[in-house]
């Protein structure tokens, strides 16, 4: 049988807003990333995802959506998107866009109308709230002119949709055609666990993502993606959905991809995952035993780059183990999701100046929570300021670039074998020729304390996690290496692709 092609694809995220600015207005746009696409190409890359770039007044970054059947006038046009999807087939590249269905912008015409008492019922008005927090902290509810409250489990200016009702069903369903019709190859579904509320909202003191609560992962929601999935398959060239589900199992996470569901769904447990190989080797069987289609993730626009995560107390450290971890997830069966900049081995930037913050988790909270601006900082091009050539000219980008992006850019990293950039594209190609066509089993090999093997086939990947060097596991040629050996020993923090003894 035919492997569609999301199965093994490495799809790369583009945060729309700091991949590339080519209007100069200090904002990343559809035409930026169409300019962009050859390095993409080159990078070996299968597909991109695109953050929402519809009509929306940005108080969440474009996840609060006006217009679901626009492009919002900062990322350019319907006919920029149009030449982005023609340019992006032509260089062999699919494009994924987002979903936001949840909740709409405040702004939408549809909330405006229910501001002024027509057709509530597509949000949640209750003469009273309950006692649910907003994941981006304070009360999940706002007050109304005449009295009333809306729910809105993330920003007020996000108010949720009412899935109870079959017009939300039938405009989602609409908007899904659209943009099938003008050629995407998929989908990336924010905040998939949720839509559904428990009846009655039912207060709760507990609103961890899990299954069984009374706010997310609801059963009804599963409906929603039969419907999708019923209209994906009408479509040719196998289109297909990836569902933004935060779950705290790998089997309830399996239930969002049943075969008539979701293709695939983010393993936000590999995310999550500490530097320890007892927490990655638990990830992986976890997975591969319940997960029919895999999917791995270490980094995206909504948490800590994964650089920073492994080890601040000396950068080194975590740039080392962010190259070992992506060896181990381009080895795994299934496929794998890059966010843009990993590939330069950006770090978080943890000292952005308040004022120039906008995300709403550190708007809202007052500064309490860092929010998440610092993994979103426009990407560094050239070694140019001011803005490292993310914006032409002298423009200053929206969120500023610290003065280490100069030696991280792209133009600093193209050409020297060392840099991040040539690692990641040389493990791509690695992966594109010999890996991604393995077999979907894996199998552990016996290891030496604080190391992990496994092969595939032909292919053993081994990590080291311990803080001495050892030795390689037998093999017959050395394909990929995360760093350099040591005398011919693993060091601490670093990965290689064998290939095994025929
Ligand atoms: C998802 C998005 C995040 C957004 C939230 C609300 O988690 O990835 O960026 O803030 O949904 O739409």
């Amino acid at each position: 049988m035919e492997v569609p092609w999301w199965r093994d694809a490495v799809v790369y995220e583009i945060y729309v807003r700091s991949f590339a600015d080519a209007s100069g207005d200090g904002v990343g746009d559809l035409a930026g990333v169409r300019e962009h696409l050859p390095y993409l190409a080159r990078l070996g890359v299968d597909a991109v995802w695109l953050t929402p770039f519809y009509r929306s007044p940005m108080a969440d970054g474009g996840y609060d959506v006006a217009d679901h059947r626009d492009v919002d006038p900062s990322f350019g046009t319907l006919a920029d998107f149009d030449a982005l999807v023609a340019d992006a087939h032509g260089h062999g590249l699919r494009v994924i866009v987002d979903i936001v269905p949840n909740h709409s912008s405040s702004e939408h015409p549809w909330f405006r109308a229910a501001l002024r008492g027509e057709g509530r019922d597509r949000y949640l008005f209750r003469d009273r709230p309950n006692n649910w927090r907003s994941t981006f902290s304070g009360p999940a509810w706002t007050q109304v002119a005449d009295g009333q409250y809306y729910l809105h489990l993330f920003a007020p200016e996000q108010p949720d949709l009412n899935w109870r009702n079959p017009e939300v069903h039938a405009e989602f369903l609409d908007i899904l055609r659209f943009w099938l019709d003008r050629g995407v190859d998929g989908f990336r579904i924010d905040v998939a666990m949720g839509l559904y509320k428990a009846e009655g909202l039912p207060d709760t003191t507990d609103q961890a993502f899990k299954a069984a609560s009374p706010v997310w992962g609801r059963p009804e929601v599963h409906e929603v993606y039969r419907e999708w999935r019923r209209l994906l398959d009408g479509y040719p060239g196998r289109r297909m959905a990836v569902g933004e589900v935060w779950t705290d199992s790998a089997e309830d996470l399996a239930r969002y991809v049943r075969p008539d569901e979701l293709h695939q769904s983010f393993n936000f447990a590999w995310l999550q995952a500490p530097w320890s190989p007892t927490a990655f080797k638990k990830v992986i069987d976890d997975t591969l035993a319940s997960v029919p289609s895999p999917t791995w993730v270490l980094s995206n626009h909504d948490v800590v780059r994964h650089r920073t995560r492994y080890g601040t107390a000396d950068p080194g450290t975590g740039l080392a183990r962010a190259r070992a971890a992506l060896l181990t997830m381009l080895a795994l069966p299934g496929s794998a999701y890059l966010y843009q900049g990993e590939e330069l081995g950006l770090p978080e930037v943890t000292d952005l100046p308040a004022a120039a913050r906008q995300d709403p988790v550190f708007l809202r909270s007052k500064g309490r929570l860092p929010g998440r601006d610092g993994c979103r900082v426009p990407i560094p091009w050239t070694v140019e300021p001011p803005s490292h050539g993310f914006s032409p000219g002298a423009v200053e980008p929206w969120l500023p670039q610290p003065a280490s992006f100069a030696e991280l850019s792209v133009e600093k990293q193209e050409g020297d074998d060392d840099s991040t950039l040539e690692f990641y594209r040389r493990a791509l190609r690695v992966r594109r020729d010999q890996v991604g066509s393995l077999p979907y089993t894996l199998e552990w090999l016996e290891s030496p304390e604080g190391v992990l093997s496994f092969t595939r086939g032909p292919l053993t990947c081994a990590i080291n996690y311990s803080t001495r060097a050892v030795r390689l596991p037998r093999h017959e040629d050395l394909l990929m290496q995360s760093g350099p050996l040591r005398r011919g020993l693993l060091p601490p923090g670093t990965a290689v692709w064998l290939r095994r003894l025929s």
